[in-house]
């Protein structure tokens, strides 16, 4: 079988290098790290007519669309129609991630648990809002609508910085034309997970469990980001939790979809804050978390391209190996993520243990040099037989790994080895 991967970051690091275990994959456009595992074609990942003529020259069996933009932007759409099976949903499937307001209006159409929202269009009603429900003690967060990548949402302990991210988002356009429609939302207490679904027509299959770190610095300070770190398992998730989450968040989102005509053969990834005993969904993303896949493929054995294949033509998926054991990511960040990241430092890379494994999210060649072009550079990755171990053996790889102005989190998995 082969495969095409779209994408270039840590997510398509991973799913290629796992994927490549079980099939041949070609990667389009990758990145220097995905060079080292398997053969990038610089071929960009809006790039629909380059991608659908290297799927005909390559005889490409299915494709797998990693980001969220492309997917976004209809790009599965486009090789779907040209006659290739292709894992990632269609752009109106996508819409779940590329517009909270339109994801928000299908949680409530069925009943979906989620905090009390609104959405506004106009800065001096939201103010006026966001001050009303500061006055009856809530707390909010405050969401860009469009895609804004996990960056978007501002965590408002206080009116004032609630007010400001308003402002920040519809005025001064911080995240673009993302902030032209914002949500406003309940503050929920946490603590927060996420679970990852291979989605098909007659079925779906939820990957193990690996917890994010959002925010940028230790101790969970600073601004939220993208994801900072994650590991797996996590004891805390119980499978019970988990076939709640699948029976009240997932069935009834996608049941929702396909009342409305929506066909979803991809990855629903669904964030959630647990509420009490009640799980509360935060938002679903069209593809895999990232840095969670980065743990996750650490900790599948066979039948993950299997499973992908199956989700892209639409027959049942069969549940890929979990293996018993234990991973983590570190990623090791530019100076200035998430808000402004200087860019363009060469990297070395020394010596590493054995099973730990470089995931490349943000990195470039120039002349030959690798350089951190990105915001969050390498995912540092290791598995083991236990957590701590393969925390041990995680947290000496990232030293491993140098650049100027290069940090990372000191604490990830903390809470779970203690
Ligand atoms: P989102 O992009 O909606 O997942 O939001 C990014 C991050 O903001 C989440 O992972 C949470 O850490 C935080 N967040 C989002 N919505 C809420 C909420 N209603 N209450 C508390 N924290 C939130
Ligand atoms: N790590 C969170 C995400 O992929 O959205």
């Amino acid at each position: 079988m082969r495969i095409l991967v779209v994408g270039g970051g840590g997510r398509e690091h991973a799913l290629a290098w796992k994927l490549s275990q079980e099939a041949e994959v070609i990667c389009a456009p990758g990145n220097p790290g995905i060079a080292e595992d398997v053969e990038c074609v610089t071929v960009g990942a809006f790039d629909t007519d380059g991608l659908v003529k290297l799927c005909r020259d390559r005889h490409v069996d299915f494709v797998v669309v990693g980001p969220e933009d492309p997917l976004v932007a209809g790009v599965a759409d486009r090789i779907r129609a040209a006659g290739f099976p292709t894992y990632g949903p269609n752009a109106d499937g996508a819409q779940l991630e590329g517009s909270k307001a339109f994801s928000k209006d299908l949680m409530a159409a069925s009943g979906v648990p989620t905090a009390d929202f609104q959405t506004f269009t106009d800065p001096v009603a939201a103010c006026d809002f966001a001050r009303s429900k500061f006055a009856v003690g809530r707390q909010l967060a405050v969401k860009a609508s469009g895609n804004a990548v996990g960056k978007g949402v501002i965590v408002a302990d206080t009116v004032e910085v609630a007010l400001d991210g308003i402002k920040r988002m519809m005025v001064d356009r911080e995240f673009g034309d993302a902030g032209a429609t914002i949500v406003l939302e309940d503050k929920l207490p946490g603590p927060e997970f996420s679970v990852l679904t291979i989605v098909g027509d007659k079925n779906f299959v939820s990957l193990p469990i690996a917890q994010d770190h959002k925010r940028a610095f230790d101790g969970d300070l600073g601004p939220n980001t993208g994801g900072m770190g994650t590991y797996s398992p996590v004891e805390w998730v119980t499978p019970q939790m988990v076939a709640t989450v699948e029976d009240t968040v997932i069935k009834p989102v996608i049941q929702e979809m396909a009342n409305r005509g929506i066909s979803f053969r991809g990855t629903l990834f669904s964030g959630l804050m647990m509420d009490g005993d009640l799980a509360s969904c935060l938002e679903y993303n069209v593809r895999f978390g990232d840095p969670e896949i980065q743990s996750v493929v650490l900790r599948l054995g066979k039948g993950f391209a299997q499973a992908l294949f199956q989700a892209a033509i639409g027959q049942e998926i069969t549940a890929p190996e979990v293996l018993d054991n234990a991973s983590i990511t570190v990623v090791v960040a530019n100076d200035g993520y998430p808000t402004a990241p200087k860019k363009g430092a060469p990297i070395t890379i020394g010596d590493l243990p054995s099973n730990a494994k470089l995931f490349h999210a943000g990195t470039s060649l120039k002349d030959g040099q690798l350089v951190a072009t990105g915001g969050r550079v390498i995912g540092v990755s290791a598995s083991a037989p236990t957590l701590p171990e393969a925390h041990e053996i995680a947290y000496q790889a990232v030293e491993a790994v140098e650049f100027e102005g290069c940090f990372h989190r000191s604490d990830i998995a903390a809470s779970a080895l203690t």
